[in-house]
């Protein structure tokens, strides 16, 4: 790659890691076991993201929509959550990875809610890569708990409709303080957002790959990375101009 193209580096990466199903099912096997192989994806994705000079990662790992699936699938699935953050933290506080959750965390069970919390702040003063991870999140929502929160400090007097701008939007989602993704990738061929980080997202650039995410790999990341490089990012302006 040459040497102008390698500090075009998105700093800010978010990931839907989708197709842990139909891996699964295409093998024989039940959803979960692809649930289980994709959880086990993550770490190598993480060391790659780190060494690449990611700083922030968002991984979307189950949706509010997500919810209504089986029982025992939703059940499996946080089961699995819970296991990935007791092993992993010290993993984590060691590599200098933070750990931050966005979504509507009251729908969490109480146990994970404790859990979640505690990962965030054994991790809080970790540098090295910031890690968000998305549970029970979906733009609507969010945005629709941003426009509640706004509207109760406007009537309480604290803060004039006119002076609601972006920036006050943005600061009232759950990804506050946060950087918007530059990329974001989603695995399994489907080519949707599936309402993820619908305001964040407004400028990302986005690269869809057939790959489900239990096979998705740390070279598969890297080329990503190379295929964002290439891309030339406007933002509503004209390629090359400088204002
Ligand atoms: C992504 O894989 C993980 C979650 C949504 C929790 P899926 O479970 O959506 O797998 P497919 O898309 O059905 O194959
Ligand atoms: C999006 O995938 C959510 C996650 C990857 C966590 P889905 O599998 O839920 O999305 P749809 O249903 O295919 O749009
Ligand atoms: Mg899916």
């Amino acid at each position: 790659m040459d040497p102008e193209r390698k500090d075009r580096r998105p700093r800010s990466v978010a990931i839907i890691m989708d197709g842990n199903g139909r891996w699964a099912l295409r093998r024989g096997m039940e959803r979960i076991r692809g649930h289980v192989r994709g959880a086990s994806r993550v770490r190598e994705i993480l060391a790659a993201a780190l060494e690449s000079g990611v700083e922030y990662l968002t991984l979307f790992a189950f949706s509010t929509e997500n919810s209504k699936r089986s029982e025992e699938e939703v059940a499996a699935l946080m089961g699995l959550l819970r296991k990935y953050i007791r092993s992993e933290t010290p993993r984590l506080v060691e590599a200098g990875i933070r750990i931050r959750f966005i979504g509507n965390r009251s729908r969490l069970d109480p146990r994970l809610q404790t859990l979640t919390r505690w990962i965030e702040s054994q991790t809080a003063h970790n540098r090295k890569l910031n890690v968000t991870v998305a549970l029970y999140y979906g733009a609507r929502d969010e945005l629709t708990r941003a426009a509640r929160k706004i509207a109760k400090a406007a009537r309480a007097g604290d803060l004039e409709p006119d002076a609601i701008t972006e920036d006050v939007l943005a600061d009232n989602l759950d990804t506050a303080g946060l950087p918007d993704p530059d990329l974001v990738i989603r695995t399994s061929g489907e080519i949707r957002i599936s309402n993820f980080l619908l305001w964040q997202s407004a400028y990302a650039e986005f690269v869809f790959v057939k790959t489900e995410w239990p096979d998705f790999t740390a070279e598969q990341f890297r080329r990503i990375l190379d295929v964002y490089a290439a891309r030339d990012r406007r933002f509503g302006r004209v390629s090359g101009a400088s204002g």
